[in-house]
């Protein structure tokens, strides 16, 4: 096991992290951070700007940038951004820090999730169940690849899924 003892939450968008994460952080008594927020802190620009304005490529290398440092910390439950998987050094990061942990959730239940929210520039003008299926089957092999450990998360309550990762991440020490 890795000396360091981070939970990294991955996954696609709403399937849970950030709801999870905090939950997660209250039972275990450790601190989350969550990467978007982090990035919209120190940026002082939300992530719809960063996107907009300076381009997805931009935001990804502050986002890896973000991860590494993180990684390099120790104790914390980490909330990635949906796309995290996309750069693979992210996640042998993410693994020298600690475990991933991969949310899963159906298609359509990640879209009855999102469907109100405004803030993701990826399904700006598009926020439809096609969309999230399509970028869903792009990221499908590194999703799979990145978790150590993977939870469903569609029809459980938060409870639920946090017992069921701390179980598993016992399991797996
Ligand atoms: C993204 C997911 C978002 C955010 C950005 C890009 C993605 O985070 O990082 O909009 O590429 O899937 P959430 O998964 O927390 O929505």
């Amino acid at each position: 096991m890795s000396a360091k003892n981070n939970i990294s939450l991955i996954g696609f968008m709403g399937t849970g992290k950030t709801s999870v994460g905090r939950l997660l952080s209250q039972k275990l008594k450790r601190e989350s951070i969550d990467t978007d927020e982090m990035i919209e802190k120190e940026t002082a620009m939300t992530i719809g700007e960063i996107f907009e304005q300076e381009g997805e490529a931009h935001f990804r290398k502050i986002e890896g940038e973000l991860v590494k440092r993180l990684s390099g910390e120790t104790n914390r439950i980490i909330l990635c951004g949906g796309g995290v998987v996309l750069n693979k050094e992210n996640i042998q990061n993410l693994r020298n820090g600690g475990k991933t942990v991969l949310l899963e959730a159906e298609p359509e239940e990640i879209y009855r999730r999102i469907q109100k929210d405004q803030t993701r520039p990826l399904l700006k003008g598009k926020m439809n169940l096609k969309t999230i299926k399509e970028i869903l089957e792009q990221r499908q092999e590194a999703y799979l690849a990145s978790g150590d450990i993977v939870v469903k998360t569609t029809n459980k309550t938060l409870e639920e899924v946090s017992d069921e990762i701390i179980k598993k991440l016992n399991k797996e020490c």
